[in-house]
Parts: structure tokens; C-alpha cells; sequence
């Protein structure tokens, strides 16, 4: 909780729109003790504000912390990581020539495992909360483990440090796909622990101001159908949010397949989104991860359930998974948001998913048949669509976009502060600020600026990140 009201002056950017990015320069915002927005002023420097606002709000002058962007910083949203494995942090950069299927096997069931060890699962989460935060990540959707006190450590490690989160035990007991030493026993056992987990977090955070639990299947291969049932009367009951996997890669669709045909789901055909459908786990609270081979019929059906896609870019290239058509999916009316998926994609930082989504549009213009008048251009995305992505559109993927995302009176102060390297007359950066491998010459527009972040931005230019009003980094 913040202890003091704050008023932060300079330029602050955030996104208008998909493809629209707003600049409010010269602007005040206001942020009360409960991390609350409550103004925002345009062309109001800092003599104003004193003088003029505060008094209107009944702030004492001398009681308000005031954080001011200097030459080369802006305040940005804080980026939402609508997809992560904290427990496969240690992992990250380490999966070889793997593929999804023997990449579990070989790489993350064995590391999930070893996290029952309570003093490894501390050691590890209080580890990815302060890398995520580093980067500017103020709310993460995390996949914990299948394991209830190292789930319910990693609610607490959030709590504690102040970063938003949902915290997802893991749900896995399908026999000929879950290691024996890393599954539920039964159907009944994956809820009966997912209810404790969940009791746990609610107890943490009952209004759910910061940490709230997620139902979070770990993806079909790895589930019984009675499972999926379950955990989708379960979500109908609490009403809690969903997350799982879809459509990744090809090999696992085939799996579905076969474990899946429609006489044990009783769905109409054998697609994979329509299992989860036939489980009642697509909802409009449902965070679907990768959706990268969607036929056209999936992606009409998760339209119309209003579930949401976490689009993976730096994950679908690692593991060589594909590359998701963000672009059709956007276009559909389905809620994207942007995820590191750590440790398939071996980046924690959300910047990076940013560029990697802008990269692997590129490439999805030269992907399939060419459609005759078709406008493949249209696939790329924008440096403005891909931030909205980051923020927006992922605190609409997790349900939090009333109160994060962007800023506006009422909404919460979830944000960072970046800053760029300024470049002087000798050729130097101008004091003692670290632009890392951005250099601003000075004659670049803002935008122009905000696109050198994205190419070429790193946790450097992380200067301090804020959530919900309190500060939770400050770059040393
Ligand atoms: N599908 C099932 N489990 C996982 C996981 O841990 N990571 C990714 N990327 N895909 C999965
Ligand atoms: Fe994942």
C-alpha cells in the first residue's frame, strides 16, 4: 500500500487505441494512498499543480512525494505478462533443438518437480518476481507447479513484494503423458488441491487487490476429460479466471486428437479448442496461451466464447512451435495479450515479447498460400499495436483492464518510468543516466523515440516501476 499521496510530472505515454499511441506532455497525475489515479492534468507544470491542484484536492504540499521525469523519460504503463512459468525460471535459455513435447519431458516436468523443495521454490520465485519487475512487469498470469505450499509460497512472495498476479496451481493427471512422480492421483485430487491453493490466495488477498488465484489446467495432453469437466465447474462455481495451453504445436494437436475423439468428449468434431469448449473452460475469463494453429472454425468458436489469446512470440520461436496470426485473430474481435512464456521463450521481459511479435509478424507475411487481392501486409504489427498488446490488450486477457493499463482518473497507478540515453554535444550521455543501447540524438520525434525503446530497450531503461501506487523497483 502506498503511504503517501504522489504526484508525478513530465510526459507520460500510453495507448489511445490499437494502433494509437497518446503523449501527454506536461502533464500531472495525481495517485492517492490507495495507488488510486485521481487527476490527470495536461499542460500543468509543477508550480501549477502545487498551487492549483493539490489545494483542490485538500493535499498538504509538504505531504506529497513528487516524481519528476527528466529529460529523456517518460512514464509508461506497467506491461502485463499475460503468460508465465515462474518455476521454469532457472530454465530460461536452456532448451536446445527441443520441441514442445520432449522439451516438457527433458527440461521443465523434471525442474517442476525439484520446486516441492520449499527453500528451492523460495530461492527461485523470489528470483523471477524481481527479474519480472526489473523489466517493468507490474502484473503477471503465473503458472505455479502442481504443488500446493510452493503454489501458495509464490502467492505470498507476490503479496509481500507488491507485484500483481494470478496464481495458477498446476492441474496434471493424465497418466500416459504426466511423469508418475509429477501428477495428480485422480481428478478428484487435482480440485480437491486446487480448492486449497485457491483458499489460501483468497485468504492472502480477499478483495483481490493485488493476487488472485487462476484455474489453471496445464493443457489438454496432460488432463483426463473428467479433469477438464471438473476444473470447468469449478470456474463456473467461483467464477474465478482460467488459463491452459491451446494449440501450440502440431505434434501436441495430434495428441489431442487421439486423446481426445468425440466420443469421449461428445463435442461435434475433434478439434482441441472444442474440447476445452466441451469442458465448459471457454470463457470469457479464459486465458488461452499460443493459439498458434487455429483452424478457422477454433478461432470462430473462441471468438464467440469471448476467451482471450496470449500470444507468445519469443516461445513459438524457441521451440519452433510456429507463428501465430495475431493479425486474423485481432480481426476476429478476440482480446490479445503478449506473453514471455518462460521458459519456452527464454526472455523474462515483456519488451522483448514486444519485438518478438513485431518480428514474427514479418514473417507470417510470406506464411501459407497466397490469397489472390489478399493485403498481406496487413499482417505486420505495429510498434503502437504491440505496446497496446503489452498493456491494454493484456489487462483485458486477465480481466484487469477497469483498473490497469492505461491513464485515467480512477484507474490504478501501475506504471513505469523508462528512460533513454541522452546524447550530448561531446558525443557523451548527458549525466549520469544509463540509456543502455538507446541513444537519443535530440532531433527524434517522440515517437521516433518510443520505437528506438522497442528495437533496442532493455531493463537499462527501467528507471523505477510502480503498482498500485507503491514502489516496487528502482534501477540502482
Ligand atoms: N504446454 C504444456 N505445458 C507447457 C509449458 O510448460 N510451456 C509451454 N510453452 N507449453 C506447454
Ligand atoms: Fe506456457
Amino acid at each position: 500500500m502506498a503511504t503517501k499521496n504522489k504526484l508525478f510530472l513530465g510526459l507520460f505515454v500510453h495507448s489511445k487505441a490499437l494502433n494509437e499511441l497518446e503523449y501527454l506532455h506536461d502533464t500531472a497525475v495525481g495517485v492517492d494512498k490507495e495507488g488510486k489515479i485521481t487527476f490527470v492534468e495536461r499542460d500543468c507544470a509543477e508550480k501549477k499543480a502545487r498551487e492549483t491542484v493539490l489545494p483542490q484536492l485538500g493535499w498538504k504540499d509538504a505531504e506529497v512525494e513528487v516524481v519528476k521525469a527528466k529529460e529523456g523519460q517518460f512514464f509508461f504503463p506497467g506491461f502485463i505478462d499475460t503468460h508465465i512459468h515462474a518455476p521454469q525460471y532457472p530454465n530460461a535459455g536452456i532448451f536446445g533443438n527441443s520441441t514442445l513435447l520432449n522439451w516438457l519431458d527433458t527440461y521443465t516436468f523434471p525442474l517442476e518437480v525439484s520446486l516441492s523443495d520449499l527453500a528451492k521454490a523460495r530461492r527461485v520465485y523470489t528470483r523471477v518476481i524481481h527479474k519480472t519487475l526489473s523489466h517493468g512487469t507490474t502484473c503477471a498470469a503465473y503458472f505455479a507447479t502442481i504443488d500446493v505450499p510452493a503454489t501458495n509460497l509464490l502467492a505470498d512472495l507476490c503479496h509481500a513484494r507488491g507485484q500483481r498476479a494470478l496464481i495458477g496451481r498446476v492441474c496434471m493427471d493424465e497418466p500416459s503423458t504426466s511423469p508418475a512422480n509429477y501428477r495428480d492421483e485422480s481428478a478428484e485430487a487435482s480440485v480437491a488441491a486446487t480448492r486449497e491453493s485457491i483458499a489460501h490466495i483468497r485468504a492472502l488477498d480477499p478483495t483481490h487487490t493485488l493476487i488472485r488465484p487462476i484455474i489453471t489446467p496445464r493443457f489438454a495432453p496432460t488432463s483426463t476429460f473428467p479433469l477438464l469437466v471438473q476444473l470447468g465447474a469449478l470456474a463456473a462455481e467461483t467464477t474465478l479466471p482460467i488459463q491452459t495451453h491451446l494449440s501450440e504445436n502440431r505434434a501436441e494437436i495430434a495428441l489431442v486428437k487421439t486423446l481426445f475423439p468425440p466420443t469421449v468428449t461428445g463435442a461435434a468434431d475433434d478439434s482441441y479448442a472444442g474440447v476445452y469448449d466441451a469442458a465448459g473452460l471457454l470463457t470469457g475469463r479464459t486465458v488461452l496461451a499460443h493459439a498458434v494453429h487455429l483452424t478457422t472454425g477454433e478461432a470462430a468458436l473462441v471468438a464467440r466464447r469471448g476467451a482471450k489469446v496470449s500470444h507468445c512470440p519469443g516461445s513459438n520461436t524457441a521451440l519452433g512451435s510456429g507463428a501465430a496470426r495475431v493479425r486474423r485473430l485481432l480481426d476476429r474481435g478476440i482480446v490479445c495479450g503478449l506473453g514471455t512464456d518462460v521458459s519456452g521463450g527464454f526472455s523474462p521481459s515483456v519488451l522483448e515479447a514486444a519485438r518478438a511479435a513485431v518480428m514474427v509478424s514479418r514473417h507470417v507475411v510470406f506464411m501459407g498460400e497466397e490469397v489472390a487481392g489478399e493485403d498481406r501486409e496487413r499482417e505486420k504489427l505495429s510498434v503502437e499495436e504491440v505496446l497496446f498488446l503489452a498493456t491494454r490488450g493484456g489487462a483485458e486477457v486477465v480481466g484487469l483492464e477497469e483498473r490497469v493499463g492505461k491513464f485515467a482518473v480512477g484507474m490504478e497507478w501501475d506504471a513505469q518510468l523508462v528512460g533513454l540515453g541522452v546524447v550530448g554535444e561531446d558525443g557523451e550521455v548527458v549525466g549520469d543516466e544509463d540509456g543502455g543501447d538507446v541513444d537519443v540524438f535530440g532531433w527524434e520525434t517522440w515517437p521516433d523515440r518510443v520505437a528506438k525503446w522497442v528495437y533496442n530497450g532493455d531493463d537499462r531503461n527501467t528507471k523505477m516501476v510502480w503498482v498500485k501506487g507503491r514502489l516496487v523497483h528502482a534501477r540502482k
